[in-house]
């Protein structure tokens, strides 16, 4: 298993360009089984997740090519109507493959997503809206079992009683293809969503949304459209802090900072600066940190959980009974075990962490456990004395593209050791 190694104190000092998101790559590519047809989607990272997913489309029976960022899909038939455990255990955004297959055929199995690091994950809320939809479902052998005897599912007037991704993701494909008008409120409205319901128009579907309500008119088919895909706005801001942690300064380009509006303007509370450099090309340093006493995960426009774990390494060393409080997931903490190795001072009460600040951290071997987890790791490797070993690194590759060589052109002293 490869590992990293970073030799600290680093700074990040440099240009870095920012991949397409790998949470908008994966429901779209997912949606192309809507429709026969073919579609090239650019702008997509190569990472495990992404490859990974298209292995899953591929064993479905969809002819996938990726190469240089760019998928082509020839899409026919979906020839083998199961998604088996061995793929969705590894990936659970595969459950978001549901919706828009029973759309389109009568029959799908999908295995249970099962537990994870980050909290249990459950997927009640895209079962209970495709029920009202029309499709019969049964939990049998660790699969959930759907099929359908209406000719097209009906559209709902649905309310999820949550505020979820995936089930957001998920039911619009599923209506994109109803019989009717569909009206679903409280959804998520992550620009990764929007970047869906981008493509989704271009391939025909006639979708509007208003706040948290949105409108899908279905209709019988639709036509794929080729489409990029937008910038990763969760690697932008973990390297943002990376460079706001170690006091550097970065160049970021290809961002679209409105994605990040709500965690700027707390960033900028906290000190950091920002010049606009071009489109979309930005520079931001900061010389010193303002603690800030609570910050709290929330949906989307407000502070991503995804961006969690990253935030605590900017108190390891500044400020005390720095707060913060983690409202999406419930157990989304593994990383502060790790972070405690290289000496932090960090206590856990329920959802809150509590950082209180150090003077000094040092190297260690510490594990990557989760992919936003593990890019905090990399932070405090940056923040600490000596040498860090970070092992189980597969979990950066699913969502970071050559984050070791970007590091690495930002003067970061970092190695892969196979
Ligand atoms: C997506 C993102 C992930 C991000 C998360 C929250 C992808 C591939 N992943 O995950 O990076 O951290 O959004 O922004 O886009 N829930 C239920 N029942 C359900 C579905 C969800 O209770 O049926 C709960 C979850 O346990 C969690 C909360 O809802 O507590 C939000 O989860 P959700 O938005 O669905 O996350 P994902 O779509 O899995």
């Amino acid at each position: 298993m490869q590992e990293l190694v970073i030799k600290g104190p680093g700074k990040i000092n440099g240009t870095i360009e920012i991949s397409g998101s790998k949470n908008a790559s994966l429901p779209i590519l997912i949606s192309t089984v809507l429709s026969k047809g073919s579609c090239v989607i650019g702008n997509v990272p190569n990472l495990r997740d992404t490859k990974f997913l298209i292995s899953i489309l591929s064993n479905l029976g969809c002819k996938v090519n990726f190469k240089n960022n760019v998928v082509a899909i020839h899409n026919s038939t979906i020839s083998k109507k199961v998604a088996d455990y061995d793929y969705v255990r590894q990936m659970r955004a595969s459950i978001v493959l549901l919706g828009p297959i029973i759309a389109r055929y009568p029959s799908f199995k999908i295995a249970l997503p099962g537990g994870c690091a980050i909290g249990t994950r459950s997927i009640d809320l895209h079962l209970d809206a495709l029920k009202k939809m029309g499709v019969q479902i049964k939990i049998l052998n660790g699969y959930v079992v759907a099929s359908r005897k209406i000719k097209r599912l009906n559209a709902i007037n649905h309310r999820f009683s949550k505020i979820s991704v995936g089930a957001t993701q998920n039911i619009i494909m599923a209506a994109t293809l109803a019989n009717g008008i569909s009206i679903l409120k409280n959804c998520a409205i992550e620009p990764e969503v929007m970047d869906l319901i981008s493509f989704l128009m271009k391939c025909g579907s006639k979708i509007t949304v208003n706040q948290r309500t949105i409108k899908i008119i279905g209709s019988e088919n639709l036509n794929l459209s080729n489409h990029e895909i937008i910038p990763d706005r969760i690697e932008a801001g973990s390297y943002i802090l990376a460079a706001m942690a170690t006091k550097g300064k970065i160049t970021i380009k290809n961002f679209l900072i409105e994605h990040l509006e709500e965690p700027i303007k707390i960033f900028k509370k906290m000190g950091l600066k920002i010049k606009k450099i071009d489109t979309n090309e930005y520079l931001f340093s900061c010389n010193a940190i303002k603690p800030i006493n609570l910050i709290q995960t929330k949906e989307y426009p407000g502070f991503p959980t995804d961006l969690q774990a990253q935030l605590i390494t900017i108190f390891l060393k500044n400020g005390n009974k720095s707060k913060i409080k983690e409202n999406i997931f419930e157990n989304r903490f593994i990383h502060v075990p790790e972070l405690k190795r290289f000496g932090a001072d960090i206590t856990l009460n329920s959802n809150t962490v509590i950082v209180n600040k150090v003077k000094e951290l040092n190297g260690a071997e510490v594990m990557a456990t989760d992919l936003r987890g593990s890019f905090s790791l990399i932070i405090a490797a940056l923040l600490s004395k000596g040498e860090t070993t970070i092992s189980r690194i597969y979990h950066l590759d699913r969502g970071y593209e050559d984050f070791d060589l970007k590091l690495k052109q930002c003067g970061v002293n970092i190695k892969r050791k196979k």
